[in-house]
């Protein structure tokens, strides 16, 4: 766990409130490691999701679903470490929380427990509603998910955008509200029409964060590597790269390499007399 620093005002659940109430936006990135979250964290970030999207970028998986409650504790305890200012909020992964409310209030202790961390997400509306309660009333700050829930990847078989319908949109703003009565103190929409992500943002009091839902909900988050161009293949609609950290990296790598077979690297004055 972090150090303890009086100098620096923690980001808080109850701050994020503020912020939607006062019509700021709040800003939200997905971290694993411990060297990213202190770059992130230094650099102003809100808040810093352990997403269980580690189980793509970081593990090399196809979807979320290998990911364990093991592995995320592990990324959630490093970014931890790594931050002064930001929340910290771990996803509870694949096959932790479906089964019972028990199983669920036992993952997300240990999650909070073992890590460090602030708070956890979990996908799903009424499906899940048992679980959610029993993990906020044992005093773990709960945040929702709802919209394109890629740990449901096989039951929808696609990644495209969600609730265009309107039996599916109305389920949504029914899970939103039920989320909200439940005390989750925020939300998360993936991929869904911006017309419903406002309409959403504007019915519940909790903070909206969206991803792919336009720009009229109470914050943003995406994915690091994505938006700093690491990745490459991933390109949807929604995401805005900020850098192409693949082309830095893989130029310096390049150069690197060059530097060692010419025998260039090290020179004298990189080596011990
Ligand atoms: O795991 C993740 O990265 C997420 C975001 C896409 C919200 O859940």
């Amino acid at each position: 766990m972090s150090v303890h620093r009086p100098d620096i005002k923690k980001i808080t659940t109850h701050q994020l409130q503020e912020m939607k109430n006062r019509g700021e936006k709040i800003s939200m990135l997905t971290a694993y490691d411990y060297s990213m979250a202190r770059l992130l964290d230094a650099a102003g970030i809100d808040v810093l999701l352990v997403g269980d999207s580690a189980s793509n970028v970081m593990a090399g998986n196809e979807t979320t679903l290998p990911i364990t409650l093991d592995h995320m504790i592990y990324h959630a305890t490093s970014v931890v470490k790594a931050v002064d200012r930001a929340l910290v909020i771990v996803d509870i992964p694949f096959g932790s929380y479906q089964g019972n409310s028990s199983e669920a209030l036992r993952s997300a202790i240990r999650i909070m427990k073992e890590s460090g961390a602030h708070g956890v997400k979990m996908e799903g509306g009424s499906e899940i509603k048992e679980s959610i309660t029993r993990i906020l009333s044992a005093g773990v700050p709960v945040m929702g998910h709802l919209g394109l829930t890629p740990q449901s990847i096989y039951k929808f078989g696609t990644y495209t955008v969600r609730a265009r319908e309107e039996e599916e949109a109305a389920k949504l703003i029914h899970d939103a509200k039920l989320l909200e009565e439940c005390g989750c103190f925020g939300l998360v929409l993936e991929k869904i029409p911006s017309g419903l992500a406002k309409r959403v943002a504007s019915e519940v009091n909790i903070p909206v964060i969206g991803i792919g839902a336009g720009p009229h909900v109470d914050g943003q988050v995406l994915v690091v590597h994505d938006m700093l161009g690491i990745t490459q293949e991933f390109k949807p609609r929604f995401l805005r790269r900020y850098a192409d950290l693949h082309k830095t990296i893989t130029e310096a790598v390049s150069h690197y390499i060059e530097d060692v077979k010419s025998h260039d690297f090290p020179k004298d004055t990189e080596s011990y007399k």
